[in-house]
Parts: C-alpha cells; structure tokens; sequence
C-alpha cells in the first residue's frame, strides 16, 4: 500500500470493497478498526419509525432506506426519514406536537453525526422550529460548533431560513399538558421532592389510563444507516421528556450519550431515560465495544449492564432493587449487523434491508416491567 494512502482512506476503500481488514490490534496509537468483511446496506431506528405516520406510505426507515440505496448522501437519507415522524401532529413524542415541558412549551433536542466526513452537529431547547434533526445538521454544516441551545439555537434557525413559530403545540398535546398541570399543580410549586414524586405518579398513572404511551414519555427517535460503501451516519430527535423542567436536556443532542457514530467502526443511539444514558455516555461505550470486535448486541448489552451498576439511588429502583425506568439502544456496525437493546423486555426496533422493513424484540436485559 503506498504511504500516501491514509490509514483512514485504507479502512474506508477497503470496506467500501468489501474486504476483510486486519486485526484490531494491527493498527498502533490511535483507535484500531473493527473487522470489515462486506456491507450489506441497512437502516434502523426505534420501533416508531416503521409507524404509517399522516397518511403516508412509507415509514421512516423505509424511506431512508430507499433514498439512502438511490444514492442520497447516509445522512440526509436518514434526515428525511425521521422528518416524518418530527412532522407529524399525531406523533408526541418528537418534533411539531411533542409533549411540551412543565410550562406548557416544546422544546426539542437534536443531534447528527456523519461517519465518512466526521462532522456532527446538535441542538437542544429549541423551540418553535418543527424540525430540529434539520438545524442539528445546519450547525453540522455551517458553524464551527457541535451543539447551540436555547434562544441561540433559534437565531441561529432563523438567520438560516427555517420557519419559526410561536407554538408547537397541537390540541393534542396542549390537552395532555393541561391533564398533567391539573393533576399535579394544585398550589403551583410544592416543595422539589414531592413535586418529583408527583410528576413520576402522575405521569405513570397517566400511562397506565391509556393517555399517553410509556415510550413518549420519554419519547424519541434514533435512526442509524449504513449503504453499500460502508458510509454510516445517525441522527436522533426528541421532545424530550413530557412536563420536563424548562431547559432540561436529556440525551438525545449530546454526542457520545443519545448519538454516537464513528465512520470506520458503527452508530449507536438511545431512547429511553436520557438522565441514565447521560450519566453513562452509552453510545460512546457502545461504538467503542464494536471498536474491540463486539457485535452490535454484545455492546448493547454492555451499556445496559453499566447503567444497571451505575444506579444505585432509591428513587430509581423498584421494589426488586432494579431500575424503575426503561432505556434503549440501537446498533449498527459498519459491516450493516445490527440490533435492538432494551433494559427490560418488550421493546422492539425498525429495520429496512433489502428484505424490505421489518419490526424486531429488543434483546432484554431484564425480565418483568421497570415497575
Ligand atoms: N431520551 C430522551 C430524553 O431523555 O430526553
């Protein structure tokens, strides 16, 4: 191999070629590869995106696939399918009608991240844009930085040329919220521990009357592709978590906790209690498993059994001393192996191969529900 071909243009072409590279310990300093043996194209996310969304007829993962093997960069192939759900006034749980924070406002977390061109970009807080998978990739695309919040993450939307609107909020939602505030604001501010415990029983019983999901509570979604020259991206786009503090972050725009993609290795991303996955960068420790040779379950599991360790407060175990919460993971390694994890059973994940789109179980950590 001549001297002037790169490491990092060897892995790519070679996978790009299909062929086997060596070893991980082949390479010194830096981070090794995993093995590459041949690509077979592939595009997955949470479960919602292979949900019929508005009247279409294509689901997320679908129409990523779709474009992605057409030819349109990983990336934006990946964007417009998750665009679907964000534009959506049926879908709660992310982007125009998610379920909005304590004071009534959506506020929307993004990230992206482009394996071939190693460039990411994210927002959080962001209010009034409907899509915030599409302002993550602006930040990607035209700033120096990885992650604008806030008031500065709208002027930044706005200065770009995206639409902003005074409230995302649909009846739908709007009605969720008021439900919410009844039940738990009475007197408007209880003391910080009794509201916690309040917003948790509400939010639960509300569940349990059938109001809402118990995946939009902290509803997302994470979409992750690879194509036929090994070229991987991933994006992920959330409401957030329902009736959240104004200017609580979760997970989901943080790179290396709800997104992490490295461009020889795989993408990893999360739904689920993005207070967990902060705390333990899953994504980061995922993709870095694969990076020592783990299938894309194996790693998975492996961020589940860290959050499962690391979790040690009452509040945050039920009665069996185990996690109260659900969180998930989507894989996907360069070579198109993928899987869904999940800390406890039920769960499942989307899919499209050439096989068409396909809903799988989530491999579980843990038996039973989280409660
Ligand atoms: N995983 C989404 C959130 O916690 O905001």
């Amino acid at each position: 191999m001549s001297k002037k071909i790169r490491r990092r243009d060897f892995i790519r072409s070679t996978a790009a070629a299909g062929l086997v590279l060596s070893s991980p310990k082949a390479f010194k300093g830096g981070a090794p590869a995993v093995l590459i043996q041949g690509v077979k194209p592939a595009v997955i996310s949470s479960a919602n995106g292979n949900h019929f969304k508005n009247g279409g007829n294509e689901t997320c993962v679908q129409k990523a696939f779709r474009l992605m093997t057409a030819g349109t960069d990983v990336l934006d192939a990946l964007i417009e399918g998750v665009n679907i759900l964000e534009l959506d006034p049926e879908e709660d749980s992310v982007g125009y009608g998610g379920l909005p924070n304590a004071e009534g406002v959506v506020q929307l977390d993004s990230s992206c991240m482009h394996g071939p061109k190693k460039r990411a970009g994210a927002v959080a807080a962001l209010e009034g844009v409907r899509t915030p998978s599409r302002v993550a990739k602006a930040v990607m695309e035209n700033t120096d930085h990885h992650l604008l919040v806030g008031h500065g993450a709208q002027q930044f939307a706005r200065d770009m040329g995206f639409t902003i609107e005074d409230d995302l909020n649909t009846k739908h939602s709007r009605e969720l919220w008021l439900e919410w505030k009844r039940r738990t604001d009475p007197s408007h501010y209880l003391d910080p521990k009794s509201r916690a415990e309040l917003w948790r029983r509400e939010g639960l019983k509300m569940i349990r009357e059938g109001l809402i999901r118990e995946e939009h509570f902290y509803g997302t979604i994470n979409c992750d592709g690879v194509n036929s020259k090994g070229e991987i991206c991933g994006v992920t786009t959330t409401s957030g978590l329902s009736w959240k503090i104004p200017g609580r972050v979760g997970d989901s725009p943080i790179l290396g906790a709800g997104l992490y993609v490295d461009g020889a290795v795989g993408a990893a991303g999360s739904t689920g209690r993005g207070e967990a996955n902060l705390y333990n960068l899953c994504s980061f420790l995922i993709v870095e498993e694969m990076r020592r040779g783990a299938h894309p379950k194996d790693a998975g599991m492996e961020a589940l059994r860290r959050i499962k360790a690391n979790t040690i407060e009452k509040r945050l175990l039920n009665s069996r001393g185990l996690p109260n919460f659900g969180i998930n993971f989507y894989v996907l390694n360069a070579r198109g192996e993928h899987a869904g994890v999940s800390m406890y059973e039920g769960a499942k994940y989307a899919v499209c191969t050439d096989a068409g789109p396909q809903t799988l179980p989530c491999e579980a950590l843990l038996q039973g529900k989280p409660d």
